[in-house]
């Protein structure tokens, strides 16, 4: 490949709260990225912690160095020309700000959906064991989520279908010069 038609590489970043949808979209997302060629990575919360963030709690600390991590990876597979696609809640607004100052190529996509809905699905059982008090500092239940106030994409996965929240994120690529 010519060093002029190079992959971009780009930062897909998924935040929002646990069952919003990030998992789903996103692995939709990176399949449709796969299809057309593109090298990707995933970067999944629930993945990461068991390896790159293993020992990492729930508390604000934790979370940002969570965070701080996943964006540390981002950030080189974005320099060389991956699409990175990361899904973690990131509930703090300036630990994914940093990330996007850092990485630049950043796309950042809310699954925003209202937390009585993720907790009516309640895919894993947490939301059930927060408030039963079994968890304490759930996300959304009695720990703070702030969402980003300029997300290059918000699906609302309340009421739209897992396609067109696909869609949505892979016509915003194409708008801002990724596919
Ligand atoms: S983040 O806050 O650091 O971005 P991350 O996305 O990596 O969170 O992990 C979230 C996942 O951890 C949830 O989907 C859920 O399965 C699990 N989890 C366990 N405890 C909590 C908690 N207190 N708050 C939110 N998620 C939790």
């Amino acid at each position: 490949m010519s060093e002029t038609k190079k992959q971009k590489g780009f930062t897909l970043w998924f935040t929002g709260l646990s069952g919003s949808g990030k998992s789903t979209i996103s692995e939709r997302v990176a399949l449709r990225l796969q299809r057309k060629g593109l090298p990707v990575e995933i970067l999944d919360g629930d993945i990461v912690r068991t390896h790159l963030s293993k020992g990492l709690g729930f508390s604000q600390e934790d979370r940002n160095e969570n965070i701080k991590r996943v964006g540390f990876v981002c950030n080189l597979l974005t320099r060389h020309g991956v699409a990175a696609v990361a899904s973690v809640i990131s509930p703090y607004r300036e630990a994914r700000d940093a990330n996007r100052k850092l990485i630049g190529n950043f796309v950042e996509v809310y699954t925003r959906c209202p937390v009585e809905i993720c907790a009516q699905r309640d895919l894993k059982g947490l939301y059930q064991k927060a408030a039963a008090g079994e968890i304490k500092g759930f996300t959304g239940v009695d720990d703070p989520y702030e969402p980003p106030l300029n997300a290059e994409v918000v699906c609302r996965t309340d009421t739209e279908s897992v396609e067109e929240s696909v869609e949505k994120v892979l016509k915003r690529l194409g708008e801002l010069g990724y596919l």
